[in-house]
């Protein structure tokens, strides 16, 4: 496991890598959040299922505000999810099985329970302990207008004024997302050491790599300039140009520090940019050489179903990466976007964050929904580079529309008073079994979020020995996958069929998709696997299927 590969043939270029989203994934304690036992009672099922690698969205100490990026203790386990004894019995587990492990780091904002936050709360303005976060004087006379018009990624202002001391109004505090979540300044030292201390405390632990959270906000434009973003923008950023928070050239010194700090350990131990940029090509510049080593292609993610814009964003993808010598990345669901399984059939732009309720227009078909996003898998693990899978995905979920407002938890859903639902659809409690308590997610019935009676049918259980079902599909395509080197391979295009078809050839394979509605003759090939039935050499709309031989 820990050997170094021949640069070029390292681990995380190929990689599936399968994100659990721990307070959603198995709940071990009965408590109604998943937990790291959880988890470790499960890796035989990712085991069966196929993939390389796992990346635990964060589980350590915090208040919760925002599912866990809001850390208070970076260096130990939130009671809820366990203790790091049970995060070293998970880590061994999941080696022992040959599955490597990914553990989030949130560096651009702590929680406002951090104790520098507390500390900084507690001493005077210009202090060395304010100076670990962001605070400025407001405007006006009194002080009372926020420094600058930032809006938070939730809704609100950016900004939230401090009482200091001696009870009077102070001075204000930067969170680009909730208020509990500060912003580190990252021209500070003391920042930079304590990020490296971290840094090496879970790669000592024996982690493979980290998915670094908004990578692309740590350093922001001097001066704190006035931004207004444009109406269209992703909530995370996508869309934006030249926005004085996200993208600053001063971010890449720190990766590259942190490329050098990983590199002193065996095992290509890797770096994971969670980056919204408009495009590959910005996004591109998180992996050069001696940066990240791969970034999430959320260009990718927010390309709708269309044969045409696939094939361009495929192509960018893999120029743009290759440009930089780095493999490409796939993705098609993660926890903060609606589940492709549902977004895949909306007739309505719904940018990331957004979510789905009763009161969304152009609600998804499910039918429509879920066939497709079975072709869009079939094409995506077809693709040379690394793809990341997002749990439940596996079982088809949908998002989850009609939750009851009452229960919804995403800051998100409260910062804009209920005019985004925001992401908690797509991070209701996964089904295990048909039947029992909370569909096997634990033996309590409990469950932060509520889950809907229609997850009995998608449960694994009931999924496992069927051939027809989307957890045999995705065993399938990762067997293939692996067995056939894609990963490692390289995409030829085949431009003989219709416009509303994406084809190539990678290796031993031939990937025809139909994007369109009307149904396409398959050139010659057996077909290895199929996102829905094939008869008669017709591959109908909205399937996928890779063929072999000819
Ligand atoms: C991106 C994470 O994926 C999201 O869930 C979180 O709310 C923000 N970063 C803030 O940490």
């Amino acid at each position: 496991m820990s050997s170094p590969e021949a640069p070029g043939s390292e681990w995380w270029r190929t990689a599936v890598i399968y994100q659990i989203y721990p307070r959603s994934f198995a709940d071990r304690s009965g408590d109604g959040i998943g937990d790291l036992p959880g988890v470790t009672s499960r890796l035989n099922d990712l085991s069966a299922l196929g993939v390389d690698a796992i990346w635990l969205s964060p589980f350590q100490r915090s208040p919760q505000k925002d599912a866990g990026y809001d850390v208070s203790d970076y260096c130990d386990v939130d009671p809820i999810f366990g203790t790091l004894a049970d995060f070293d019995e998970m880590l061994a587990q999941a080696h022992a099985r040959g599955i490597r492990v990914i553990v989030d780091l949130v560096p651009n904002h702590s929680s406002d329970q951090h104790v520098w936050f507390r500390n900084a709360l507690a001493a005077a303005p210009g202090s060395p302990e304010r100076a670990r976060y962001i605070f400025r004087d407001g405007k006006g006379p009194q002080g009372e207008e926020p420094p600058n018009n930032w809006e938070s990624v939730f809704g609100g202002p950016a900004w939230t004024r401090v009482t200091e001391a001696d009870g009077t109004p102070g001075q204000w505090y930067l969170h680009l997302f909730d208020t509990s979540q500060p912003d580190f300044d990252w021209t500070n030292d003391e920042v930079r050491q304590e990020f490296r201390r971290i840094l090496r405390f879970w790669l000592d632990r024996g982690v493979d790599g980290f998915r670094v959270d908004v990578a692309h906000g740590l350093v922001k434009k001097e001066g704190l300039p006035d931004y207004t973003p444009p109406t269209d923008a992703g909530s995370m950023g996508g869309g934006e140009t030249a926005v004085p928070y996200w993208g600053q050239d001063g971010v890449h010194e720190i990766y590259r520090d942190w490329h050098e700090l990983l590199a002193e350990y065996d095992g290509d131990r890797a770096l994971c940019a969670e980056a919204w940029l408009p495009s590959v090509a910005q996004t591109a510049l998180w992996v050069r050489p001696d940066e990240m080593h791969q970034a999430f292609n959320f260009e990718y993610l927010e390309t709708p179903w269309d044969a045409q814009k696939l094939r361009l964003v495929i192509a960018d993808s893999l120029a743009g990466f290759g440009a930089v010598g780095a493999p490409s990345t796939w993705v098609l669901s993660n926890h903060d976007v609606v589940r492709h399984a549902s977004r895949l059939a909306l007739t309505v732009e719904n940018p990331q964050g957004y979510g789905i309720g009763p009161r969304t227009p152009g609600k998804p078909d499910p039918v429509v929904g879920l066939r497709r996003a079975r072709a869009a898998t079939t094409l995506m693990l077809a693709l040379p580079g690394s793809a990341y899978l997002y749990q439940g995905e596996e079982l088809g979920l949908p998002e989850v529309i009609d939750l009851p407002d009452s229960a919804r938890q995403d800051p998100t859903w409260f910062r804009t008073h209920g005019e985004r639902y925001g992401r908690d659809g797509c991070r209701v409690p996964l089904p295990w079994t048909a039947d029992g308590p909370s569909y096997g997610f634990n033996d309590t019935g409990e469950s932060w979020l509520p889950q809907p009676t229609q997850w009995a049918a998608f449960a694994r259980d009931v999924q496992r020995d069927d051939p027809d079902s989307t957890l045999t599909l995705y065993k399938t395509l990762l067997a293939e996958r692996r067995a056939r080197g894609l990963g490692a391979g390289q995409l030829e295009w085949i431009d003989s069929l219709p416009e509303h078809v994406v084809a190539f050839r990678n290796g031993s394979i031939t990937v025809v998709a139909n994007v369109g509605t009307e149904p396409v003759p398959l050139p010659g090939g057996t077909v290895v696997v199929s996102s829905g039935p094939v008869a008669s050499g017709i591959l109908s709309p909205d399937q996928t299927v890779w063929l072999a031989g000819d």
